[in-house]
């Protein structure tokens, strides 16, 4: 199949969170089964064009953005690191020669929807200059969500898109692309599609909703994920589009890339190891205690956590535990920017505990590994999580993951049963301080009197694969789908 995969982000060029990961990760996988991907980005500011060899292709793109007329743009091709996939940078000076991805100082950039409704009709005029005929449009998120409602009305007679059927892939439904209704002109596809069956909501313009319904197809990056956005209490309020739609609602569990995330081979932790020679992984220990001046303590567990520090990731549950879960002989290091609030409230709590607390602020790849390598459990509280990737890689480092069972992390993480000795990891369900407390005492009372059992636990979560064949074949599916419902309706 020819596959146009497009996102906002994609690993190495630029991240921000998990999507990134996966737009990084599945083209690959897909190229390996034998399709043909092609990846659509935008280029930003902080994307090198020399480190990374893009070529700028001849000419330059006409891209018509409704009301605003032609803007123009310059695309540049590379490829995706360690592969033979091709990605096509949209370059617009205006767009996205700036700092940030979405947002700069914490705030969102106001011309967002300008930016992503240009990037997404740039995709298709990519597609076009390239004489690339998708079979298959991948969207992703809010971001490129305009692209089906775009197939489906300027494009709907485009001889390039005849047999394009489209995807989308839900990774957060907390983003919607929610702007102001003159956000219509841009689109430019008629004020017929400014209705509450597509892209109306609360009379402004929602693009993730308009896609959600235009899409042949659209899938969670997890069944459970697939499951909770039905309900009022994860849909964000698409929860009657989902129910809706839930017959072309699939959920696929997003896998792992083990070139990047493998303690084996990782370049970027300080001694290797794996199941079955664990003596790296004390020596990573006693580096990351250094690093984050922490006592070296062979013999105290290490809890550690990656992640945006959003209302998402539970960071209120653990504002609200800390002190007590300090009572405990244990370190947390911590590793996260976004919110001012947590930010200062975990610098303060790590100037209060310098034994015990560390914490980095800002965005660290590098620390990300070694976190990951050098701590004993991995903390993910979340109130809600698509897939969660951290909690995945963690099995493989032999990192005991504590989570909330919602989303992938309930899909992925096995309650430890003390009877059996059975599971990978520590699970609570309740969304509250005590709940989350209680666990994490749990997990460190099991580490302190029965060796044994972690052992047999890190075992275990060590020798599982959560690789990107299985899901890839899962997407083929979903195209075969998405493809056959897209014949369908051009006979009809
Ligand atoms: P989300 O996409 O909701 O942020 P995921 O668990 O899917 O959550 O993915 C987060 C990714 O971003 C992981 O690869 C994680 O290591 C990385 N990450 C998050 N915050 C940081 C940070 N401050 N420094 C380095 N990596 C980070
Ligand atoms: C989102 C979700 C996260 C998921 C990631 C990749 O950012 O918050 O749970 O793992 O996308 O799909």
């Amino acid at each position: 199949m020819k596959i146009l995969f497009v996102a906002s982000e994609v690993v190495p060029f630029a991240k921000s969170g998990g999507l990134a990961d996966v737009a990084g990760a599945l083209p690959k996988a897909l190229k390996k089964l034998g399709h043909d991907v092609r990846i659509v980005m935008p280029r930003y500011y902080i994307i090198d064009k020399e480190k990374y060899r893009l070529k700028p292709l001849e000419g330059s793109l006409g891209v018509p953005l409704g009301s605003y007329g032609e803007l123009w743009a310059q695309i540049y091709e590379g490829l995706l690191p360690g592969s033979d996939v091709p990605v096509y940078f949209v370059e617009h000076e205006a767009f996205f020669g700036r700092k940030g991805l979405y947002d700069e100082n914490g705030y969102a950039y106001i011309d967002n929807d300008n930016r992503f409704i240009f990037f997404s009709k740039a995709a298709m005029q990519v597609a076009k200059k390239l004489r690339f005929k998708p079979d298959i449009i991948h969207c992703n998120d809010w971001h490129t969500a305009a692209i089906p409602l775009l197939l489906n009305t300027q494009y709907a007679y485009d001889k390039d898109f005849e047999n394009s059927a489209t995807l989308l892939t839900l990774h957060n439904l907390q983003h919607q692309g929610r702007f102001y209704k003159g956000a219509m002109d841009v689109l430019g596809v008629g004020w017929e599609h400014f209705n509450y069956e597509e892209l109306e909501d609360f009379d402004g313009v929602n693009l993730l909703k308009g896609g959600i319904v235009h899409s042949d197809a659209i899938n969670a990056v997890s069944r459970k994920y697939a499951q909770e956005i039905k309900t009022q209490e994860f849909g964000w309020g698409l929860e009657g589009i989902m129910q809706k739609y839930q017959n072309k609602l699939f959920g696929i569990l997003n896998g792992v890339d083990y070139e990047e995330w493998n303690p084996a081979i990782d370049p970027l932790i300080t001694q290797k190891y794996d199941h079955d020679n664990m003596k790296g992984k004390k020596v990573c220990k006693k580096e990351l205690q250094e690093t984050f001046n922490l006592p070296q303590r062979e013999e105290v567990p290490v809890i550690g956590l990656v992640g945006r520090l959003a209302e998402q990731k539970g960071i209120t549950l653990l504002s609200q535990s800390i002190a007590q879960m300090l009572h405990m002989d244990i370190q947390i290091v911590l590793l996260g920017t976004g919110e001012k609030w947590a930010e200062n409230f975990f610098s303060d709590i790590a100037a209060k505990y310098p034994d015990k607390f560390a914490c980095y602020i800002g965005y660290r790849n590098d620390l990300a590994h070694q976190i990951e390598a050098g701590s004993d459990f991995f903390l993910m509280p979340s109130l809600f999580e698509p897939c969660g990737l951290n909690q995945i890689y963690s099995l493989r480092y032999g990192t005991l993951p504590i989570v909330r069972a919602t989303g992938g992390l309930d899909d992925t993480i096995e309650n430890y049963d003390p009877l059996s000795g059975s599971g990978n990891g520590f699970k609570f369900y309740d969304a509250t301080p005590q709940a989350l407390l209680g666990t994490v005492e749990w997990a460190v009372k099991t580490w302190y009197e029965n060796p044994q059992a972690m052992q047999h636990l890190i075992h275990h979560a060590m020798q599982q694969h959560f690789g990107w064949e299985d899901a890839a074949k899962a997407y083929e599916d979903i195209y075969h789908y998405a493809s056959s419902k897209r014949k369908c309706r051009q006979y009809q």
